[in-house]
């Protein structure tokens, strides 16, 4: 495994293996590796020739400064994970690398950046297409690997690649979960040992919401969420929407589309977690 921090550096080395017609995936990343970006990982180096995993915490996408300065960085122990699982190339830039200049590009996602992440983290979005495009510019992958635990983005990176006509194959990959539910996050190892027992309770609530489906309306089952998580201690919600799986727009009816998800956003302490649930 191979470990690259220029542009120029890498896009030398994958030169070679595109003129062979060999394939290559990447997982885009911000480090603090755990099993929810190993699941993708092992999915990239199973489909491709040559797997590339990129960690760059990118300054960009945060909206909170002190976010960005707690953000676990724990790059040797991602070095020793991802040799593990066979990643032939890490890239590790530098944010001047990256952005050598700032990055004025202004992304329009139009209603899919309107709600949820969107609405509560603004700019987020606009920096997460800043990097990702950079990357998929540099490193041209066939195939690149997202966690559907950050629904939104998922959908956000495939408008984008569709907007910009790059030849990407976007593969979305399922929530990898600690045993006690709690949807894995690099964020979580902000939270004590009682937080973490609390924040599991999230999913636990989610499991229970989809049950209820046949009986509550899709505002009735959001204000029974809302109240659930916000009985837990060291909860507190930021928002709870029932969305078209497609389109993200909040759904009124069960019946408005045939692919509708739950998405929530909690605080747990100060450190703020992300979730969802598929009902239909
Ligand atoms: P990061 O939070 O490090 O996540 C990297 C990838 O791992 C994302 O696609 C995310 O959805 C996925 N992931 C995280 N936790 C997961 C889990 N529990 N189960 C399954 N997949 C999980 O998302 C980012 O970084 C950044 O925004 C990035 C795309 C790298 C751009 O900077």
């Amino acid at each position: 495994m191979k470990i690259i921090d220029t542009k120029s550096e890498i896009e030398n080395q994958l030169q070679g293996y595109r003129k062979k017609g060999e394939t290559i995936g990447l997982v885009p990343t911000m480090g603090a590796l755990h099993e929810g970006h190993a699941s993708l990982v092992k999915k990239c180096v199973a489909e491709n020739d040559i797997s590339i995993v990129s960690l760059f915490v990118n300054p960009t996408q945060f909206n909170n400064k002190e976010d960005l300065r707690l953000y676990p960085r724990t790059p040797e122990k991602d070095y020793e994970l991802l040799e593990k699982l066979g990643v032939d190339y890490v890239f590790s830039p530098s944010v001047e690398e990256m952005y050598p200049e700032e990055d004025k590009r202004v992304f329009d996602f139009g209603q899919l950046e309107k709600v949820m992440e969107g609405e509560f983290r603004p700019g987020h979005f606009n920096g997460v297409a800043q990097i990702v495009s950079k990357l998929f510019a540099i490193i041209k992958p066939d195939n690149a690997y997202f966690g559907e635990k950050d629904f939104q983005q998922l959908a956000i990176v495939r408008d984008m690649v569709r907007q910009l006509f790059m030849p990407v194959n976007v593969v979305g990959m399922p929530i990898i979960r600690e045993s006690n539910g709690l949807a894995m996050s690099s964020r979580n190892q902000r939270l004590s040992a009682e937080q973490r027992k609390n924040a599991s309770e999230i999913y636990k609530v989610l499991k229970e919401s989809k049950l209820l489906i046949g009986d509550y309306s899709p505002a009735e089952l959001t204000d029974y969420v809302t109240g659930s998580i916000n009985n837990i201690p060291d909860l507190q919600i930021e928002y709870f929407q029932i969305v078209d799986g497609d389109n993200l727009q909040q759904v009124t009816e069960w019946s408005d589309s045939d692919y509708i998800v739950g998405c929530i956003a909690v605080f747990c302490g100060d450190v703020r977690l992300i979730d969802n649930i598929r009902y239909k």
